[in-house]
């Protein structure tokens, strides 16, 4: 018999939700359930029972069971972002008229700004200030349905303040509403101070800051961006293999801006998620579908340095699980409104909508390892989910460029009601 539950999310329209505790590739990838006329119980801050209205009356209730009416309108779970660069110093506005004048993403890298000059903010930032602007991020991130982001260090470039970035996602994991899963990213780009030996830079790399990370069980995975100019393949698994080494999950920013071969690497060393992928090529994908690696594909950096689109749809018929991401980050794509990236996936992906859907929630939990208990609407998963104002998965595919969030519940609790946050 069914313990009594402590909310109860009644007059669903429309309830949607991938369904498992793994990665959908393939056809899999567009299975949603859909239930008309649903409701949800929640029990703490775990899903205690879905299914459809006719079956709430035999729910065991208590004296301070809250009801919350959906007004008919679309339920899906909570948002999971996979890929972001959460927290960074300063902001890169002026580099907009560089680009519209025809500079290039590399270009301007290379003159010291990009990546670069965000490094020379991070460092200059105090934890505290890196702390308050992560947590208007991610104020921003739930009030358009995120309940789980992965963050990235990557701006710090130097031990410390690696360290301090890393340090700041773990303080806004205790103290944000949103979770967060960190990734160590000291291999972002080489800092000005190793410019001429970048191998110093890569020893400091494997024998400081990866040690300290899993020292101090800073971060879950270890990302390199393996691009020209950047990481070459080479220096890229060498990385990866030391992370490896000391727990650390290896995850690659792979053939995102030149075709350089991160997504076999990918494969080969065995990471959980290849990302970007802009120009992967088909060996490079066929090697990640033998591999099972997760495509984590970010339709809003292609937007925003306005360049091709991944070929996800390629990715999908190879069986390869595809996740969507905004990559949020002061250069390559400063949005980080899950909902764009939903309507771009559909318009420049041509994914499905339910498709989408898994992209966003389950699949994306699983390229960061939490899809055991993230990702889906089922019994004993945390009680993350989002009520739109809309009255099915179609219509957050189609209506864009606006907030469609009505109600966001976090682990059991009501975040966001009438679309502001709740304190
Ligand atoms: O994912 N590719 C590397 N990192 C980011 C960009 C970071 C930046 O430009 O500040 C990205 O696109
Ligand atoms: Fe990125």
């Amino acid at each position: 018999m069914l313990k009594p539950v402590d909310l109860i999310i009644k007059n669903i329209g429309m309830l949607a939700t991938p369904q498992g505790t793994g990665p959908k590739g393939g056809k899999e990838q567009g299975e949603v359930t859909k239930i008309k006329g649903a409701f949800v119980a929640i029990r703490g801050d775990q899903i205690a029972a879905v299914g459809e209205e006719e079956d709430l009356p035999q729910l065991p209730t208590h004296e301070g069971t809250v009801f919350h009416d959906a007004g008919g309108c679309l339920v899906t779970p909570g948002l999971v972002d996979p890929h972001t660069h959460l927290i960074f110093g300063g902001w890169r506005q002026r580099e907009l008229s560089l680009k519209l004048k025809g500079v290039s993403y590399l270009d301007i890298l290379d003159k010291g700004g990009g990546i670069l000059s965000t490094v020379k903010h991070t460092r200059a930032a105090s934890l505290e200030e890196l702390v308050q602007k992560g947590a208007k991020a991610l104020n921003t991130m739930l009030l358009h349905g995120t309940t789980c982001c992965e963050a990235k260090s990557g701006y710090g470039l130097n031990v410390e303040d690696e360290l301090k970035t890393l340090r700041a996602i773990a303080q806004l994991n205790d103290t944000h509403l949103v979770d967060l899963v960190p990734t160590f990213m000291g291999a972002h780009a080489v800092p000005e101070e190793y410019r001429d030996r970048p191998a110093a830079f890569i020893n400091l790399i494997k024998e400081e800051m990866i040690p300290r990370v899993a020292e101090e069980k800073l971060a879950e995975f270890n990302d390199v961006f393996c691009e020209d100019g950047v990481f070459a393949v080479e220096e890229s698994r060498d990385i990866l293999e030391a992370g490896k080494r000391y727990g650390l999950a290896a995850k690659v920013h792979a053939d995102e801006i030149t075709p350089l071969g991160g997504a076999s690497l990918a494969a080969e060393v065995g990471a959980i998620s290849a990302e970007h992928l802009i120009h992967a090529t088909d060996e490079g994908i066929a090697d990640m579908a033998a591999a099972g690696v997760i495509a984590i594909l970010l339709p809003g950096t292609s937007l925003y340095l306005d360049t091709s689109f991944a070929r996800a749809r390629t990715m999908i018929e190879k069986g390869i699980p595809v996740a969507l991401a905004t990559d949020y980050n002061p250069g390559s794509c400063p949005t980080n409104s899950l909902q764009l990236i939903i309507n771009l996936a559909c318009i420049k992906y041509k994914m499905i909508p339910e498709e989408v859907l898994t992209a966003v929630t389950l699949n994306a939990a699983a390229s960061i390892k939490r899809s055991a208990i993230l990702g889906s609407l089922e019994v004993g998963k945390l009680a993350d989910l989002v009520i739109w104002d809309a009255p099915d998965l179609d219509f957050i595919a189609y209506h864009f460029g606006v907030n469609l969030v009505k109600t966001v519940v976090k682990g059991g609790k009501i975040a966001v009601a009438k679309g502001v946050l709740v304190d």
